[in-house]
């Protein structure tokens, strides 16, 4: 038994020279354990519950140019949607007579005035059409706080802005230097974020061009440090087009895979009680990698419950997953791959991470003190 083994049997240690080691050893004894662990982790202090969000992929509308995203800007080959009302209160009321407990709304990056205004009165309209009780994740990328509070006031109460990397220098390659894509907006979002009150998530991709192991070991760091609710992160993918497509990449799709389960394994136990998402992409490398993320330790399905005829059109990586399964049908098949994981579907339960009430009582003792 080597000491990292020790590590995982004790409290683990966040030095970086222990979570590179975590994230890339050959060893395959330790990569079970690292598993074995983490799943042990989140059901004792998160439950063993997998909670769903019903994805509702907005509009695919964007301003922002991000250099690996099939939806930015310059992509002229995209078809460019938005719902109607009436189809996003549709698919609440589909996620709430289902039980899904949650929806995520989630959307290219607009800040006008119209798209402000709308996702307000949308957030309005889905609390009167669910007798307020389904709970509402925002995924509609960088705004002023001002924004921030009139959603989280019209109910939204969750929000997910990815940091994409933590390595200010890795993100500036995968964004125009255009003065409208920089790391600190980014950062002082998430900021923004917490102070309004919403349970803040955030993520990366990993296998990115030019991302090492240390920079992924970072990125945990990060999460431990910003105190996040929730976590969704998963392996960097091609898109048709993009201008990364030329760039060297060390890491081939199955490193990309592994390490993306060792990221949920590790990163569960340095942060036992938050939300962690078995993403979309991780489907794309293997049709099985979602259950074997819950396998380390993922608590959070999101099935996508976007009418069909937009499926095509929110493409944000190439052969993203799903594109012909309506929302009934995404449900009954997540219901099925649950019972393979020894854990249990949540039905009707809003799923907070523990981790947000953890943290806010934390900080309401320390203003007694
Ligand atoms: N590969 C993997 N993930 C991607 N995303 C966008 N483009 C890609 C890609 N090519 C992720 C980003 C973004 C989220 C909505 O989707 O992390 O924050």
């Amino acid at each position: 038994m080597n000491k990292y083994h020790n590590y995982l049997l004790n409290d683990l240690s966040s030095d970086r020279e222990t979570l590179v080691e975590l994230l890339t050893s050959q060893d395959p004894i330790l990569r079970e354990t690292l598993f074995d662990k983490a799943v042990m982790a989140r059901n004792l202090h998160a439950g063993n519950k997998i909670y769903f969000r019903g994805l509702i992929e907005y509009s695919n509308k964007c301003n922002k140019d991000c250099k690996y995203c099939g939806i930015r800007v310059d992509n002229t080959t995209t078809t460019r949607y938005t719902m109607t009302d009436n189809e996003v209160i549709e698919a609440a009321r589909f996620a709430w007579n289902n039980h899904l407990g949650s929806v995520v709304i989630q959307s290219g990056e607009r800040s006008d005035k119209a798209f402000i205004t709308k996702i307000t009165s949308l957030l309005e309209k889905i609390r009167e059409a669910t007798n307020d009780e389904l709970k509402v994740t925002l995924s509609c990328g960088e705004q002023t706080e001002e924004t921030f509070r009139t959603w989280f006031k019209a109910g939204g109460s969750r929000y997910l802005l990815r940091i994409e990397t933590s390595n200010s220098g890795l993100f500036e390659t995968l964004h125009p230097t255009d003065g409208k894509h920089l790391f600190k907006t980014r950062l002082r979002a998430l900021e923004s974020l917490k102070k309004t009150g919403y349970q803040t998530g955030t993520g990366v991709m990993i296998g990115l061009p030019g991302q090492t192991a240390e920079m992924l070991a970072m990125d945990l760091t990060f999460f431990k440090n910003f105190n996040v609710d929730m976590v969704g992160m998963g392996p960097y993918l091609e898109t048709e087009g993009s201008d990364m497509n030329d760039a060297v990449n060390q890491w081939n799709q199955a490193e990309r895979l592994e390490l993306s389960l060792r990221m949920i394994a590790v990163l569960r136990l340095l942060m036992k009680d938050i939300n962690i998402a078995a993403s979309t992409a991780l489907q794309v490398i293997d049709p099985e990698a979602r259950i074997a993320a819950i396998h380390c330790g993922a608590n959070v399905l999101m099935p996508n419950i976007t009418p069909l005829q937009y499926r095509e059109s929110y493409q944000l990586y190439d052969n993203k997953p799903g594109l012909t399964m309506d929302g009934a049908q995404n449900v009954h098949y997540w219901e099925e791959q649950i019972k393979h994981t020894g854990c249990l579907p949540a039905w009707d339960e809003a799923g907070d991470p523990l981790h947000y009430y953890n943290r806010t009582r934390k900080h309401e003792s320390e203003l007694i003190q």
